[in-house]
């Protein structure tokens, strides 16, 4: 029987959604998205636990406590995408499945976004949908969990 639950973590500024580059990251604030994930699973009959930290080591503590609570972790790492290999390494630690997940085209932007050290330790990454990304990521994750 696999676990029912779910962890979202969200990385650095995350926090600040709805008001920070709508252009880039739309208008839904970080509170209308749980409420949406929130309302989403339970419909499913699953639970979710969203985080978000602008503190690297808090993610990575996250992520080692996920071992034997969750079934799936949905990350933003945000800006630590690009360059936290503690990060990349907890989530290699853990082995559970993770979907990487980004608001925003990363492939479209700045150079400096298009690598991610997390993509190699995760079944995929979803990119470029907006909060769409995560409903997204959220439908797999309970369809697999469902499965297993
Ligand atoms: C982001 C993309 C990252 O490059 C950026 O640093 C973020 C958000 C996204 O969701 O599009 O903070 O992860």
């Amino acid at each position: 029987m696999s676990l029912k639950k779910i962890l979202v973590l969200n990385g650095p500024n995350l926090n600040l959604l709805g008001t920070r580059e709508p252009e880039i990251y739309g208008s839904t604030t970080f509170e209308d998205i749980y409420a949406i994930l929130k309302t989403r699973a339970e419909e499913n009959g699953f639970e979710i636990e969203f985080v978000q930290s602008n503190i690297e080591g808090v993610l990575v503590n996250e992520i080692q406590n996920a071992r034997g609570n969750f079934g799936f972790i949905l990350l933003n790492a945000a800006a630590f995408t690009h360059y936290s290999i503690a990060i990349r390494d907890a989530i290699s630690a853990v082995e559970i499945p993770t979907i990487e997940i980004h608001i925003s085209n990363v492939h479209a932007r700045e150079e400096f976004r298009h690598h991610s050290v997390i993509a190699p330790v995760v079944m995929g990454q979803i990119a470029g949908f907006g909060i769409d990304s995560y409903i997204a990521a959220l439908d797999i994750a309970m369809r697999r969990l469902d499965n297993d």
